[in-house]
């Protein structure tokens, strides 16, 4: 099987590629890439010179070079976003770019070269957010979403379902909750505590830090993906859970505790603007047809995450001082 995927070089496809590669070793993986801020080829440096894998930097929305790079793969899987909530708050035009556009571009593609298999990898933020006592998220939930970030995810989302009802393209769809793990940004809430605290820093904690996530490693995830690419019914959506609801703060001593720090390291600070409350995931439809369900538990997964970040400190220095980028910008110059 010949895969494009596309944000390889991010968090969770970098992971992805790995995993497959390994699983696969017949297998041949095209990753599309642009190297936003948020794309590090570090991230692969393991699997760089595997000749089953190749490197394209370019958008997802690029129209030329999608339509011929989809004509001879199997299945693109489509990973490649701007992902974070925070920074969608403050400039959306980035999300609905990637987000949506590109989704479309892809789909297009995937389209006009015969109907392409396409995985289109999304999120739980899609349904919106729960109270304390609502029932989990599940397929069914309708969409509610409420940052631009989970907007042009939701926009996505029904774009490929369109494309499966209008044009009968063979899709299926993933909504995940929260992944942590290895390779993870330094922005969002595992990275970037980890890393201050190993800096010396303070974590800022948004409000009352009461806000609930369901946490999946991110290997699960991967794992996920890949049952539902070789098993998946066309058409159909899977939601991937973690069954591991813990509010913020749980997660902040958690990690002050497995890093020998002291609660004098948490500074409350302002609130996120519609600061989703809770997500949850039933993922009793992907159990119940492939028997999938994570495997990693809390503490395990905890403290791979904070052993990695303590014995990959060149990675997230390089990332927090800008150097990587500079790096990019010299070696893909025209
Ligand atoms: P990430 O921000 O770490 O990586 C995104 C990757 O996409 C980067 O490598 C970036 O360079 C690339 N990219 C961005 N714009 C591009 C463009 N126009 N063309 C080509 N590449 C582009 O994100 P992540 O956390 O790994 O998330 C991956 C996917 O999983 C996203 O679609 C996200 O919505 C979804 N998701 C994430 C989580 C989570 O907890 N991180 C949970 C559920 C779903
Ligand atoms: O639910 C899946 C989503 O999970 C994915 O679709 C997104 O791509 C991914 O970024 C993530 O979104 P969140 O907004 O939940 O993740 P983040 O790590 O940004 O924040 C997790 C929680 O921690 C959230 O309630 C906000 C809080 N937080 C986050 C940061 C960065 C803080 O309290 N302080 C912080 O500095």
């Amino acid at each position: 099987m010949k895969l494009l995927v596309t944000g390889g070089a991010g968090f969770i496809g970098s992971n992805f590629i790995r995993y497959i590669l390994k699983k696969y070793p017949n297998y041949q993986v095209v990753n599309l890439d642009l190297l936003t801020y948020a794309g590090n080829l570090e991230n692969l440096k393991d699997i760089e010179k595997n000749p089953n894998y190749q490197f394209v930097k370019r958008d997802i929305a690029d129209k030329d070079l999608v339509n011929d790079l989809v004509k001879d793969i199997d299945i693109i899987v489509n990973f490649a976003a701007e992902s974070h909530v925070d920074r969608s708050i403050l400039d959306s035009a980035a999300f609905i770019h990637t987000n949506v556009v590109g989704t479309h571009n892809l789909l297009e593609a995937a389209k006009n070269n015969g109907g392409k298999r396409f995985h289109h990898v999304s999120t739980d933020e899609v349904y919106g957010h729960l109270g304390p006592d609502d029932p989990a998220f599940n397929e069914k939930t309708p969409f509610a979403p409420r940052s631009p970030y989970s907007a042009s995810k939701a926009a996505a989302d029904h774009l490929v379902m369109a494309y499966f009802f209008t044009h009968n393209l063979p899709v299926t769809i993933s909504n995940c909750s929260n992944n942590y793990g290895p390779f993870q940004f330094p922005e969002k809430l595992h990275g970037l505590f980890i890393t201050n605290l190993l800096e010396g820093k303070k974590v800022p904690v948004y409000g009352d830090g009461m806000q609930v996530r369901d946490w999946l490693f991110v290997e699960d995830h991967c794992e996920a993906i890949d049952t539902i690419i070789h098993k998946g019914k066309i058409g159909e959506t899977y939601c991937v859970g973690g069954n591991t609801e813990k509010p913020n703060i749980e997660i902040t001593k958690k990690i002050l505790e497995l890093l020998g720090k002291g609660e004098e390291m948490i500074e409350y600070v302002k609130d996120r603007p519609g600061h989703d409350r809770r997500y949850a995931i039933d993922f009793s439809k992907i159990k119940a047809e492939f028997d999938w369900e994570p495997k990693t538990n809390f503490d395990e997964g905890m403290k791979q995450t904070v052993e990695w970040y303590k014995n990959n400190q060149d990675w997230w220095r390089e990332i927090k001082s800008g150097e990587y980028l500079k790096y990019y910008e010299k070696q893909y110059a025209r």
